[in-house]
């Protein structure tokens, strides 16, 4: 990661934590990030619970004036009406949410989240004056191939070619390859490095280079203390969204301060 960027570690808790679980997680990583001296000036920090943690999350931070920033995993295309079962980006933005997890592979995959879609989604939470954290990245088969590249590229494309530049600004990118999820095998930096200086690339060549070097592009699939430095050493890899390892309290701690001790 390069100092111009500051590194980011999300965590998405993905359908894991009622509330309770989720208000005494935060109570144990904020003690634990205060005993480590942890800099949120140098590395930022953000949770991403589901929508009935949201609240208890917010009263948490909120109450002890903590420096972690939060967030939601999707959100409705539509501002509001007969939509049984979603939830605005307003709404989400009114419990002080800073961010918003947009195409995440398996919200492509268990529910009709198309292009259009993600696109009117990327929309509605800028609209409500979030960033959304886009994810991209290829399927085994794709990197079979070959055109894991131009995949992923093509992907953070697809959503962004009608935004204005001040809009891709906004954008925070996860390239999150689909094997890498959850299954252990971590992309190695290098694949991880080709990859976000890919979609930087192209996002410079789009909207000019400012707008290129400001999107933090993070890296997510099997992220731990193990990977981590090597990873965020990569001068494109801007932080991570993270599943598994953002359950466990002691690990996510490490995470976050390895994070911040390798970009310092
Ligand atoms: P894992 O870290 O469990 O592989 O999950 C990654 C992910 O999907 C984060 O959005």
């Amino acid at each position: 990661m390069t100092s111009k960027r500051i590194p980011l570690v999300a965590g998405n808790w993905k359908m894991n934590f009622d509330h309770l679980e989720a208000t005494y997680f935060i109570q144990q990583f904020a003690w634990k990030l205060r005993a480590i001296h942890f800099d949120h000036k140098r590395c930022e920090i953000a949770l991403m619970p589901s929508f009935t943690s949201l609240r208890s999350v917010q009263v948490a931070i909120e109450s002890d004036n903590l420096k972690i920033r939060y967030g939601a995993q999707a959100v409705s295309v539509t501002s509001q009406g007969a939509f049984t079962g979603d939830v605005s980006a307003d709404m989400i933005a009114h419990l002080g949410c800073s961010y918003v997890i947009v195409g995440h592979s398996e919200r492509r995959k268990y529910h009709p989240e198309d292009d259009a879609n993600i696109v009117d989604q990327v929309r509605a939470v800028l609209a409500a004056g979030m960033q959304p954290i886009l994810c991209v990245g290829e399927s085994y088969e794709e990197r079979r191939k070959g055109i894991e590249l131009d995949f992923a590229v093509g992907q953070v494309r697809d959503v962004t070619c009608d935004l204005s530049d001040e809009e891709a600004a906004k954008l925070i990118v996860a390239y999150e390859p689909v094997w890498a999820i959850g299954t252990g095998m971590v992309a190695t930096p290098q694949s991880a490095q080709d990859a976000a200086k890919a979609i930087r690339n192209d996002l410079s060549a789009t909207f000019g280079t400012e707008v290129g070097e400001t999107v933090r592009i993070l890296y997510g699939g099997s992220v731990s203390s193990k990977n981590a430095v090597e990873l965020i050493r990569e001068p494109d890899v801007d932080g991570f969204l993270i599943g598994g390892a953002a359950l466990k309290v002691d690990e996510l701690t490490r995470i976050c301060k390895l994070t911040m001790e390798a970009t310092s």
